[in-house]
């Protein structure tokens, strides 16, 4: 972070671009990412999670030290030690360096991994661009096949359109790789070298270090300039043509829509031959840019460039789940650690106190779903809360009933209620109300 940058004032703020999510949003997280994980399982991919803090090198070496993730955006630590450690900002180097590191290679490939959790980018904030937030991440390793860069592409929109979006936009494109990109850089460097004095000052840098990412820039001066670049698709290798082409292929049977973008490059330095994203047409930032839902690609080189003496041919994506929740047809998946009470629990008087928490240990054995407010003394208060909530019975337990070891179970509807015994209390209630850990 530069110096000069002021964080918000006082302890009790978060800092900037963070924020807390709180109760029915965590929730909205935790239903999505079940969900996710449980049509990941469907498709055979297997769980993984990897440090949230890892070597910074992993990323410089991994994302590339020149990508505005990795140069700009890191958060960095030094630990005690001397070891320089970076807030992980994307998922791709980490699951790699796993497979690698865990011996994932001597395994039936590919191996499909789903990853999930937060990631931090140092960006400036705004709708749609936090410093701290949420992916759903899915990669196949091990295979060059373009079956598996459609099974990727095909599950990350299962997965949106299980969340309720619609009318999801794709864009793809192949970046080629080390036989023929080389000859794309090289002709797009020279296109760009003839008009640098037309383009803005971060692309003149740009065009010394990665002349790909100034298709990536979104100045307008620019932005004309891209209309008329070369494009990659048309410097493609015979074997990257026909990877694309079966690519294309496997997502027209699946009957998956598609526009070729010949000017995605996205902006992580590991991509070869597919790269892609997914729009839906609502979700913009605050300048009305659409902001890209997903994204991914393969990434043939990556092991490579991390150290490793093969090549381990890769392909994945990810999901925000911030920009998904900012579509107005996302809809929240509740998940499955909710239960709707069926049992309000009503306590008067500091001898049911004493026997109160016992009372929900009872229900929660028995695994009846139920409410309660514990620190509330008044019935009316209580009787209350339970009709709001409008539970179909409470339990009372009073003074008398807490010396007696016993409870009042009452039937909110036809208002009947019976004295039952605590240590029967679990069969009762299983016996005579229908449907109480549905
Ligand atoms: P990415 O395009 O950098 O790719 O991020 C994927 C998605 O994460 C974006 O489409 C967006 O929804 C969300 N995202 C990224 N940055 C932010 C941010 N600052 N605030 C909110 N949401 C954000 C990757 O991260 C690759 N590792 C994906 C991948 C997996 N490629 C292969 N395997």
């Amino acid at each position: 972070m530069s110096s000069k940058e002021k964080e918000p004032e006082g302890e009790l703020q978060t800092a900037k671009g963070m924020r807390d999510i709180l109760g029915e949003e965590w929730l909205a997280y935790q239903g999505f990412l079940e969900k996710a994980a449980e049509l990941a399982i469907y498709y055979g991919f297997r769980p993984l999670e990897t440090p949230i803090l890892e070597r910074a090198s992993l990323f410089e070496r991994g994302t590339g030290a020149d990508t505005d993730i990795v140069s700009k955006e890191m958060y960095l630590t030094r630990t005690r030690g001397g070891d320089t450690l970076a807030l992980r900002p994307e998922f791709t180097p980490s699951v790699m360096r796993a497979y690698l590191e865990n011996g994932l290679q001597a395994e039936p490939q590919p191996v499909m991994l789903y990853s999930s959790g937060p990631l931090f980018r140092h960006d400036r904030p705004q709708r749609g661009r936090y410093r701290q937030f949420y992916q759903f991440n899915l990669d196949a390793l091990g295979t060059a096949k373009a079956v598996t860069d459609a099974l990727i592409i095909k599950l990350l929109l299962t997965t949106l359109g299980e969340a309720g979006l619609k009318n999801l936009r794709l864009e793809i494109n192949s970046l080629g790789d080390k036989e023929c990109r080389p000859i794309f850089r090289r002709e797009l460097a020279n296109y760009y070298r003839k008009h640098a004095r037309e383009l803005c000052e971060d692309c003149r840098e740009r065009l010394k270090e990665n002349p790909l990412r100034l298709l990536d820039c979104k100045n307008p001066k620019c932005q004309e300039l891209k209309e008329a670049a070369p494009e990659s698709v048309g410097y493609l290798c015979a074997a990257c043509k026909s990877h694309f082409r079966e690519v294309l292929e496997h997502l027209e049977m699946l009957e998956i829509p598609y526009e070729i973008n010949h000017q995605l490059v996205r902006g992580l330095d590991y991509y070869t031959r597919t790269v892609f994203e997914i729009f839906d047409p609502t979700v913009t930032n605050e300048a009305g840019l659409p902001l890209a839902l997903a994204g991914g690609g393969r990434y043939d080189y990556l092991a490579r460039a991390l150290g490793y003496k093969k090549e381990v041919p890769a392909v994945g994506g990810a999901i925000g789940l911030e920009r998904m929740m900012l579509s107005p047809h996302y809809r929240r998946q509740p998940p499955r650690i909710i239960k709707k009470p069926k049992i309000f629990f009503i306590q008067l008087s500091f001898d049911a106190k004493l026997k109160a928490i016992s009372v929900i240990e009872i229900l929660r054995q028995a695994r009846i779903p139920m409410a309660q407010s514990i620190a509330k003394d008044s019935l009316g208060t209580q009787l209350g809360l339970a009709e709001k909530l409008a539970v179909p019975h409470t339990i009372i337990l009073g003074q008398k009933e807490a010396l007696e070891n016993t409870v009042i179970v009452r039937d909110m509807q036809n208002r009947s209620q019976e004295v039952v015994p605590l240590a029967k209390l679990a069969d009762y209630l299983k016996v005579n109300i229908k449907h109480l850990t549905k």
